[in-house]
C-alpha cells in the first residue's frame, strides 16, 4: 500500500492515504468564534490531503479556550463553516469536523458567568492554562451531576447536526489529548461512583453515547473517533490502557463507524504500543498519527500498520504537503511562534512549491 494510492473511509472515496491531522490554530473571530474568510483559505490550500480533519471545534458555550478557538453551536458559526466546506470541496478536498468539549481544561475566567469548568471528577489537570490574566494553574473543576450528562450528549448531537448543515463530510469525536471525553475514559481523572465511573465499560459510556448520538445524525460511515492512549502530560494517565482501549475499539467496531484515529508515534516503545491490537479489533479504516515524516509514513502503510497516516505540523507549514511528498521536495519548517496567533501570518502565507 502506498500513501499516494486512493482510499476509502466509510463510503467516501479519498484521493490518497494522507490525512491532515486536526490542528487548532485560533484564527476564528475572537468574539463570535465564527471562522473568518482566512480559515476557508487555509483549509482550501490544504485540500490535496485525502481527508482533512478540522481543528477541534467547541460544541458548547461552556467549552471556551483561547480567543479565536472555533465553535459550532450558533447559527452564525454554522454559516461561517459553510464557506469553509464549500472552499474545500471546490478544491477537490474532503473535510470532517472534529468536535470537542474542554471539560476541566477550560478556565472560569473565560466561561459564561465565570462558572467553574465541568469534569467527571473534581480533579484539576496538571499544568497551566492561558487566561485573560495570563497563564494560571488549571482550576479544580466541578464534578458533573449524573443528571447533567444527557444534556452534554445532546450538545454533541446538536453540534453534529450543525456540522451536517455546514456541509462537512463527517465528524470526528475528539476523545484524545485530555479533554472532556478523555477525562471520562481514564481513571486518573475519573473517580466517579456512578455508572459513568469505575469499570472500563462505565468510563467509556459517555464516549459511546456521544458516538451513538452523532451516528444518528451522520450515519456510522461518516463518524470517526480520535484517541491518545499515551497522552499524559496533564496528569491524565490510566492504570490499564490496554484494557480500556481494547474495550473502546470493540465497541466502535460493533457500531461500524468509519474510522479509528490513533495517536501513537513510532517513538512509543514497542511493548507499549496498542496499534497492533486495536487494528485487529477495529476493522474500519485505521488512521495513525504522531511524528510522521515521509519515510515513516511510507513504512507504516507498507507494513500494513495503518490504512491512512495523519500529518500535523508538516501540514501547518506545507499547504501542498502531498505534492511535496510525492516529488520528494524540500519541506518548509513549521514556525511554532505562529501556531496559535499571528492572524494571516504563519497561517495562509507558507509558500507553495514553485510551479514547474
Ligand atoms: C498547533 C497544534 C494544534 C493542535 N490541535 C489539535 C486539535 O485541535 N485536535 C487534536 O486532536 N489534536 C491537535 N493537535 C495534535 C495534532 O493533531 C497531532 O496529533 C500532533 O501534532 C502530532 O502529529 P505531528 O507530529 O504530525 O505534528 C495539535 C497540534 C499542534 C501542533
Amino acid at each position: 500500500m502506498s500513501i499516494f494510492q486512493s482510499g476509502q473511509i466509510g463510503n467516501l472515496a479519498l484521493a490518497n492515504r494522507i490525512v491532515m491531522a486536526p490542528l487548532g490554530r485560533a484564527r476564528s473571530d475572537v468574539q463570535s468564534r465564527v471562522p473568518l474568510p482566512r480559515v476557508a483559505t487555509y483549509y482550501s490550500q490544504r485540500a490535496g490531503a485525502g481527508l482533512i480533519v478540522s481543528e477541534a471545534t467547541h460544541v458548547s458555550p461552556n467549552s471556551v479556550s483561547r480567543p479565536g478557538g472555533s465553535a459550532i453551536h450558533t447559527a452564525e458559526q454554522v454559516e461561517g463553516w459553510k464557506a469553509v466546506t464549500a472552499a474545500v470541496h471546490a478544491a477537490g478536498g474532503r473535510i470532517f469536523q472534529q468536535l470537542f468539549h474542554l471539560g476541566r481544561k477550560a478556565h472560569q475566567g473565560r466561561l459564561p458567568g465565570n462558572a467553574l469548568p465541568v469534569a467527571p471528577s473534581a480533579i484539576a489537570a496538571q499544568g497551566e492554562v492561558e487566561t485573560p490574566q495570563g497563564p494560571q494553574p488549571f482550576p479544580v473543576p466541578r464534578a458533573l451531576e449524573r443528571a447533567e450528562i444527557p444534556a452534554l450528549v445532546e450538545e454533541f448531537r446538536q453540534a453534529a447536526r450543525n456540522s451536517l448543515l455546514a456541509g462537512f463530510d463527517g465528524v470526528e469525536i475528539h476523545a484524545a489529548n485530555g479533554y472532556l471525553i478523555d477525562q471520562f475514559l481514564r481513571d486518573g481523572s475519573n473517580r466517579r461512583q456512578d455508572d459513568y465511573g469505575g469499570s472500563v465499560a462505565n468510563r467509556a459510556r459517555l464516549l459511546l453515547e456521544i458516538v451513538d448520538a452523532v451516528i444518528g445524525v451522520f450515519g456510522p460511515g461518516r463518524v470517526g473517533v480520535r484517541i491518545s492512549p499515551h497522552f499524559e502530560v496533564d496528569g491524565i494517565g490510566d492504570s490499564d490502557p490496554a484494557a480500556l482501549y481494547t474495550h473502546v475499539a470493540e465497541q466502535l467496531q460493533a457500531r461500524g463507524i468509519a474510522y479509528l484515529h490513533l495517536i501513537e508515534p513510532d517513538s512509543v516503545e514497542p511493548a507499549r504500543r496498542l496499534a497492533p491490537r486495536l487494528r485487529q479489533l477495529f476493522r474500519g479504516a485505521f488512521i495513525l498519527a504522531g511524528e510522521f515524516d515521509r519515510a515513516r509514513a511510507i513504512r507504516a502503510l507498507a507494513e500494513g500498520r495503518a490504512d491512512f497516516v495523519a500529518f500535523g505540523r508538516l501540514f501547518i507549514a506545507n499547504p501542498d504537503l502531498v505534492e511535496r511528498l510525492r516529488r520528494e521536495a524540500p519541506l518548509n519548517p513549521p514556525d511554532e511562534a505562529t501556531f496559535y496567533s499571528g492572524e494571516e501570518h504563519g497561517y495562509i502565507d507558507y509558500p507553495f512549491l514553485a510551479v514547474g
